[in-house]
């Protein structure tokens, strides 16, 4: 296992330039499927991280062709062959699920695993199986696995229960190929829709209204190669302006697109952050920390949940108390017990966490529950009087490329370190 090993009290300072969002590569890979032409996919500014080469060992178990060069994917599609994802490999990443619309509309049918459900609640995908049923697919379970046919998906008028992202990425990709029109109503309106479907008509899809709760969908014959460039990950440049403030540093997040956090620095600047906007880039300067009323996770573009844990870590070292209300999972405070491990005063009653600031953090050893909570446990970390050990880092490579070294160039004391006998320990030459 490998972890951090985090030495506090150095204040961030310095430039990290913002690299592709994993939550638009993610879809985006999955709908490559659709390509039946002879060229090449290539996507541009991709993150090397640890879904990415998960998504790129389930699109090669299908037959497809994957090369990563340089932050950019190729991609050919044209011996697609296999209709069934290996249960080991799904289980590891939930937004497998997401190939389900694709093979539907390529090859019509499709067998998967139900995803694994992870630290922060259960995932269910009934939001997905519902709409792909009503584009006209025959779903049925087999021994835990999902197995879904078609004859030939058609255009249907769908209602999410719910502004799920996932679901909206899935019907979108299933309908793109169907026969007639397809209206989704209540979609979800993140940017990594608007991304998807940037990318689709650039193969030659006919998709309209991403951004707003109502998708229109023209179904085409067939779609072809394209070279498309990834939006700018908004939550790995939340990550790195909180751990700016969370130090007391001035951070500056380049190559990003500053409108995707208008809800995430309206609350930082309530929590007395001071915020400077300049082109593609937004600073943090220093700033005297105080409480925010009350934080509630929203789907887009209201505070996004996956910046709930970094923006908790932040407010234990505000001025009075916070509310933090997660009103999208159902359990994404697993990260609450740990960052009390570090004396942080917090306490959970139901979706609500109450967060008692100022605490002076104290360096602990503690354990990374999910991607987002694991870079809140460094930004903790970074802010607590001695050393802090953050275990399984692995969870943190799924999302953020190199996050140790990026903090390094920012002036952070924090060292990668492999366990070994279940121990995690410097290297006697580095100190940090
Ligand atoms: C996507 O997950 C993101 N993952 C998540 O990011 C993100 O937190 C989430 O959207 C919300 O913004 C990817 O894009 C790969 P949802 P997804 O479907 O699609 C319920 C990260 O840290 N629901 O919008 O799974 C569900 O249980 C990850 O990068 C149903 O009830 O999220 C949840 O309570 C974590 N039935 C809520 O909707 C369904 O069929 C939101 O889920 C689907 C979802």
């Amino acid at each position: 296992m490998t972890c951090f090993i985090v030495e506090g009290g150095y204040a961030l300072e310095g430039s990290v330039e913002i690299k592709g969002a994993k939550n638009s590569m993610l879809p985006i890979m999955a709908a490559t499927i659709l390509n039946s032409e002879q060229r090449d996919i290539v996507l541009e500014n991709i993150p090397d991280i640890i879904d990415m080469h998960m998504k790129k060992k389930i699109l090669q178990s299908l037959g497809l062709k994957v090369n990563c060069r340089a932050n950019t994917l190729y991609i050919d599609s044209r011996e697609l062959c296999n209709h069934s994802i290996p249960a080991p490999l799904m289980k590891e990443m939930r937004s497998s699920i997401f190939i389900m619309g694709p093979l539907l509309a390529r090859l019509g049918k499709v067998r998967v695993s139900y995803p694994g459900g992870c630290a922060i609640g259960p995932r269910p995908i009934d939001l997905h199986l519902k709409g792909l049923e009503a584009l006209g697919a025959r779903i049925w379970e087999e021994k835990g696995i999902i197995v879904a046919s078609t004859s030939g998906l058609k255009g249907a008028e769908i209602h999410l229960d719910y502004p799920s992202v996932g679901a909206t990425e899935n019907l979108m990709m299933a309908a793109v190929l169907a026969r007639g029109s397809t209206v989704v109503h209540n979609a979800a309106r993140e940017p990594e829709i608007i991304d998807l479907q940037n990318f689709l008509n650039a193969m030659g899809a006919q998709v309209r209204g991403a951004g707003t709760e109502t998708l229109r969908i023209k179904g085409v014959d067939s779609l072809g190669s394209c070279c498309y460039r990834i939006i700018p990950d908004r939550i790995v440049a939340g990550t790195f302006l909180m751990a700016g403030a969370i130090t007391g540093g001035r951070v500056t997040v380049s190559g990003i697109i500053p409108s995707h956090l208008d809800a995430v620095v309206a609350k930082m600047q309530e929590a007395g952050v001071i915020i400077e906007s300049a082109g593609d880039s937004l600073s943090v300067l220093n700033g005297r920390l105080k409480a925010v009323e009350t934080l509630r996770t929203l789907p887009y573009p209201g505070f996004p949940t996956d910046l709930q844990s970094p923006m908790m870590a932040l407010l234990t070292r505000a001025e009075g108390k916070s509310n933090i209300v997660e009103s999208v999972f159902e359990a994404r405070f697993k990260h609450v017990d740990e960052l009390n491990r570090m004396h942080a005063r917090i306490s959970v009653q139901g979706r609500t966490a109450l967060v008692e600031g100022c605490a002076a953090l104290r360096g602990a050893e503690v354990w990374a529950t999910d991607l987002r909570a694991g870079a809140a446990l460094v930004m903790a970390g970074l802010a607590a009087e001695g050393r802090t050990i953050v275990r399984d880092v692995r969870h943190i490579d799924r999302g953020y490329e190199k996050f140790d070294r990026e903090l390094q160039k920012l002036g952070a004391h924090v060292t990668r370190v492999e366990e070994t006998d279940g121990v995690c320990k410097l290297p006697v030459s580095v100190h940090i």
